[in-house]
């Protein structure tokens, strides 16, 4: 099975940016993974749109140890043919009759607004969770899927793919180290091609999908709940979290729509509990063709790191002088989400203990993000602590 399945809805032909779109190689080593010799996780899927459809159902339908049960969607022609291709036993277009087949885990991959709402239903019925991005969009919400999965015994996990690529791997073990002291800076930059499609005006992701993606989802205010900063921007507030372990306390920001209804560009100034910095910048302003932009430079007591997937960069320099050019390969950090729907079968099996995106990172990242929102709304700066809607 590939992703170039038909579909009823090409895009429009021009250039295309393939970024992290699944590939016939990646299917092969979907296959390759860790599998279970007798046991298979019965999965459920909340969200059978373009990324569910594109990039988890394949990947997942091609490991030996997974059982495609039951998906859940709300268009019914669409639905049907997302059964057909991929083997669901049942299709649904209720949550609740989804999460009556006895599931053992959940991928939510339904819009923004009803991540909570859906991540919540699963974990109450006893499953393991992949959340996509963002895991929601307010910090009180967060902080609820993070006790409530706690307190069921159950993971969970947000579909960070960066966090899997070799480039962040030996990042985070670097960071883990200690190699650079206590972090007092982080200056991070993201900025993607992907101007056209938070305007709505072009579809540039790879092959045609099975499903084409419902642009009202992310062009809408009112329906994706914010632009850049919840779609993409919550990518690299993740994965700064989870390098540096810091903990947000207040935000001050300003975002850009170029035109857009919603955010194309986001300036951030975030404050940590400990009191390091980060000067945040998002930006969906980045030309077709040209490389995904993600730059983090992380200072700290006794050295800094630097780590650019753009010009596929690792270093470490140390005040001692102790430094280290780390040998990269040119898409070592080259964005994949394989990583996540993998990680939450082989959680759910017993084949690894390791979270690469918990929800706790998760759940730093929306209380950045919500706080972010407010702030360019009301021309303040907002503390974590007053986000308890
Ligand atoms: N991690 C990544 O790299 C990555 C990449 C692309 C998209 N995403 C995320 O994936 C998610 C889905 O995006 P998409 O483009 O596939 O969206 P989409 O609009 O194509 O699909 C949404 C799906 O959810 C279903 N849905 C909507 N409301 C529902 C409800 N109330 N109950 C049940 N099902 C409902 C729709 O019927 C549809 O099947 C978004 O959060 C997006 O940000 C993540």
């Amino acid at each position: 099975m590939t992703a170039s399945a038909g579909t009823d809805e090409s895009p429009p032909d021009g250039p295309r940016t393939d970024v992290g779109i699944l590939s016939d190689e990646m299917i092969l080593e979907a296959a390759r993974r860790p599998q279970h010799p007798s046991r298979k996780a019965r999965l459920g899927f909340i969200g059978a749109g373009w990324w569910a459809t594109t990039n988890h159902m394949p990947l997942l339908a091609a490991r030996n140890d997974v059982e495609m049960v039951a998906v859940c969607g709300l268009d019914a022609a669409v639905l049907a043919r997302v059964q057909r291709h991929f083997g669901f036993t049942h299709a649904t277009p209720d949550v609740d009759d989804l999460l009556s087949h006895n599931l053992d885990a959940v991928v939510v991959a339904s819009p923004h607004r009803h991540h909570f709402a859906h991540a919540a239903a699963a974990l109450n019925a006893g499953c393991h969770v992949l959340v996509e991005k963002p895991m929601c969009t307010r910090a009180a919400d967060a902080r609820r899927l993070v006790a409530l999965a706690r307190d069921a015994g159950r993971h969970l996990l947000v579909s960070y793919g960066w966090h899997h690529r070799p480039l962040t791997v030996r990042a985070k073990q670097l960071m883990d180290s200690g190699v650079i002291g206590t972090v007092e800076h982080v200056a991070c930059h993201m900025g993607s091609p992907s101007k056209e499609f938070f305007m709505g005006t072009a579809f540039r992701f790879g092959v045609p999908p099975l499903v084409a993606p419902e642009f009202d989802n992310y062009t809408d205010p009112e329906l994706s709940q914010g632009g850049y900063g919840q779609a993409q921007l919550s990518h690299a507030l993740g994965l700064l979290t989870w390098l540096t372990e810091l903990e947000p306390e207040a935000v001050y920001a300003a975002m850009g729509d170029g035109g857009a209804r919603i955010d194309l560009h986001n300036a951030l100034t975030v404050h940590f509990r400990g009191g390091a910095l980060a000067s945040v910048s998002g930006t969906a302003g980045i030309p077709v063709g040209a490389r995904f932009q993600l730059d983090l430079r992380i200072i700290g007591s006794e050295g800094a790191l630097l780590y650019d997937i753009d010009r596929a960069r690792l270093a470490v320099f140390r005040d001692d002088g102790d430094n280290h050019e780390l040998a990269v390969g040119e898409d070592d950090g080259a964005y994949r989400c394989d990583g996540p729907p993998h990680e939450l079968v082989e959680l759910t099996l017993g084949l690894t203990d390791r979270n690469s995106s918990p929800g706790d990172v998760g759940r730093r990242a929306v209380e950045i993000v919500h706080a972010a929102y407010e702030s360019h709304a009301g021309g303040r700066r907002v503390a974590i602590g007053e986000l308890e809607r």
